[in-house]
């Protein structure tokens, strides 16, 4: 099976990419580098023992991406490009809605050229909103606080019309919790340009003495120790979920969503401190105030992922941990 994986070089696409070719699937790959890195297709090769097939595009350049169907049987799509920093899509809201949806709807206007029917997209646990009841199952009333949040549920919108138009599609909607962690090489693993946003990437530069302090956005949540807790899960595990998703839809039509997330919660400092005592490094932090459009708790109710995908994540805390700060020690620029 012929497997396309848009935004390939990425945290995620690139986790995923190994998970594929280990599990035997060829790869076609795709990306534009605005927020990953060619060395990352070298990287690939080491750990893989293979080039790649790779094309630098842009997924809403139309006509590159015929080429790509044209000279390969695309037999799946992994939908993995996009914009996705939170809070610059609060700044440049048109920027993400063109981006991402312009996006989308052209490799979905290709794909269906090329009668191409299956499909796993990368959604987000932000379709939830701040969440009436945890565990969050997929059936909770979705809803978004930002415009990042937007494209991933008008896309899950635009997926589910898609289905209802021709039944022979097949599509897996994965809402991804929060990844962390990198692979145990540490030759792939998250690498952001400028400042980080998200909790682990910010960790692993204070731990490196390239940031001075953490700041904790808040520590008067109604939480067990008053700051936000999340669903981490090792990226590796993300990327199983996306074979286990394949393995499905290659035998069901229809469109479904799924939750890929450990189903246990650990708040900011948990995290602080299994890093520091796993690294046996210091992270120092701050308590800040809290940071606009946070909530206090979301982790995942993953039984139907367990049920229907036969998926679950295997990997510990330990391990998230662990690999985030090898793969930055083993980078040191
Ligand atoms: N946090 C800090 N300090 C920081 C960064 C984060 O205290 O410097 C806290 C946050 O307040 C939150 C937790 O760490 O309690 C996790 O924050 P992240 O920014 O790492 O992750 P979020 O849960 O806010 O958002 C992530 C992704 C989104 C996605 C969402 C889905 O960044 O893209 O999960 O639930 F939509």
């Amino acid at each position: 099976m012929k497997v396309l994986v848009t935004g390939g070089t990425g945290y995620i696409g690139s986790h995923t990419i190994v998970e594929l070719i280990n599990h035997g699937y060829e790869v076609v790959a795709v990306d534009d580098f605005s927020n990953s890195k060619p060395i990352v297709l070298d990287k690939l090769k080491e750990i893989t023992g293979q080039k790649i097939n790779f094309y630098e595009l842009d997924v809403c350049d139309k006509e590159k991406l015929r080429r790509v169907f044209k000279e390969n049987k695309i037999d799946a799509v992994i939908h993995f490009a996009g914009y996705k920093a939170v809070g610059e899509s609060v700044e440049k809201p048109l920027m993400y809605y063109r981006n991402n949806l312009d996006s989308t709807i052209t490799l979905l206007e290709v794909m269906d050229e090329f009668e191409v029917r299956k499909i796993v997209f990368s959604s987000s646990a932000t379709v939830y909103g701040d969440p009436e009841e945890l565990p969050i199952k997929e059936t909770a009333k979705l809803s978004t606080t930002n415009p990042y949040g937007s494209t991933k549920l008008f896309i899950e919108g635009i997926l589910k019309d898609v289905y209802i138009s021709n039944n022979n599609y097949s599509i897996a909607i994965l809402r991804y919790f929060n990844p962390v962690g990198a692979h145990p090489s540490g030759l792939l693993g998250e690498d952001p340009n400028g400042i980080p946003n998200n909790l682990m990437p910010y960790i692993v530069k204070v731990a490196n003495k390239e940031l001075p302090h953490l700041n904790i956005f808040g520590n008067d949540y109604d939480t067990p120790d008053g700051t936000g807790v999340r669903d981490y899960i090792h990226v590796i595990d993300l990327a199983l979920g996306h074979i286990s998703a394949l393995e499905y839809i290659d035998k069901h039509t229809g469109i479904d969503y799924y939750n890929l997330g450990t189903g246990q919660g650990y708040s900011v400092l948990e995290m602080v401190s299994a890093f520091s005592e796993v690294n046996k490094v210091a992270v120092p932090y701050e308590i800040a105030p809290r940071r606009e459009g946070d909530i206090a708790m979301c982790y995942a109710d993953t039984t139907k992922a367990k049920q229907v995908l036969n998926w679950e994540a295997t990997h510990s805390l330990q391990e998230m941990v662990e690999s985030a700060y090898n793969f930055v020690v083993k980078n040191q620029k």
